[in-house]
């Protein structure tokens, strides 16, 4: 099930192409804000020593890692992720951390995933991008043995995390939305933000016991306003506006956007470390009924 470049879609060929480079940039804002909405969750699950879990849409792996810990040398955990340069440096941090439990594999979760092989699947902001989410969350489920658990987090809508629709708002006042065939990352990271959408979601995809934990957590986005304004016009909602609009109109219109992106970042909570923001998910977790 390991997936072969020959067989890339459009969508595993863009992150790996578009988004990386961006993603790898800013990897200490995403993986550290990402983090924070795992930290006291995965800790809590009940994954026990001796489990095989998935991590689905792994990215560099830390939370990988983290779970690795948990299931110890007689457990294992497979991280799945679709980009290259996110994989390799997963397999060096579990090297570096003297993991020999952990496996990192090149894979689309909406194309194949092993069936019927783990106890648990998790998967943190990686499963927000799918092109047929309901097939995907079956796959998921099919992945793990009768009875297994799975719990994913995704973003809350787009009000509850106001920063990033702050952003794109200020870009949209100056450049033109992305049009029907823009490149994009998928349906974006708000799509599992309603609730009763994502229950009926899990419900189709054929889980049970399905519950929703909110997390609110600041984020750091930046260490300076202008690594805030950089950030957000690379990844994300504005981001994907600003890149679509094309070098020469987002150019021109650059230094206005920037001006209101400070003005913006300026009035956000300013410490030692960075500027942050509030932001919200929703850790989903469910069942196979078995
Ligand atoms: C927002 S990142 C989250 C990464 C990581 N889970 C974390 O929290 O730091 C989303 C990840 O999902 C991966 N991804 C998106 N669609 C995927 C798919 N269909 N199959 C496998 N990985 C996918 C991307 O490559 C990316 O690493």
């Amino acid at each position: 099930m390991t997936l072969d470049k020959a067989q890339d879609t459009e969508f595993v060929r863009f992150w790996n192409e578009v988004l990386e480079p961006k993603f790898t940039r800013y990897r200490h804002i995403l993986q550290g804000g990402l983090s924070r909405h795992s930290a006291a969750i995965i800790p809590n699950l009940p994954i026990k020593k001796g489990m095989s879990v998935l991590d689905v849409g792994c990215g560099w792996g830390d939370m990988s890692l983290q779970v690795a810990e948990m299931v110890g040398d007689e457990g294992r955990v497979v991280g799945i992720d679709c980009v290259d340069a996110f994989l390799e440096e997963a397999r060096k941090d579990a090297a570096a951390h003297g993991l020999s439990n952990t496996e990192f594999r090149r894979g689309d979760a909406e194309i194949a995933l092993p069936e019927s092989e783990f106890d648990y699947v998790v998967a943190r902001f990686g499963t927000m991008f799918f092109k047929n989410p309901v097939a995907a969350l079956r796959r998921m489920r099919l992945a793990l043995r009768p009875g297994g658990w799975m719990t994913h987090i995704v973003w809350r809508r787009r009000e509850d995390n106001p920063a990033w629709q702050a952003a794109k708002d200020i870009v949209l006042r100056h450049l033109p939305p992305p049009g029907e065939d823009a490149d994009t990352c998928g349906p974006g990271p708000f799509s599992m933000g309603n609730q009763e959408m994502v229950e009926i979601m899990m419900k189709s995809a054929g889980y049970e016991e399905i519950s929703f934990k909110r997390v609110d957590e600041k984020i750091m986005v930046g260490t300076t306003p202008e690594e805030c304004i950089a950030f957000a016009l690379a990844i994300g909602p504005a981001g994907e506006v600003f890149r679509e609009a094309g070098e020469e109109l987002a150019e021109a219109k650059r230094s206005v956007i920037e001006a209101e992106m400070r003005e913006f970042f300026d009035g956000q909570e300013r410490d030692e470390v960075g500027i942050w923001v509030p932001t919200s998910s929703w850790v989903i977790t469910a069942r196979n009924p078995g």
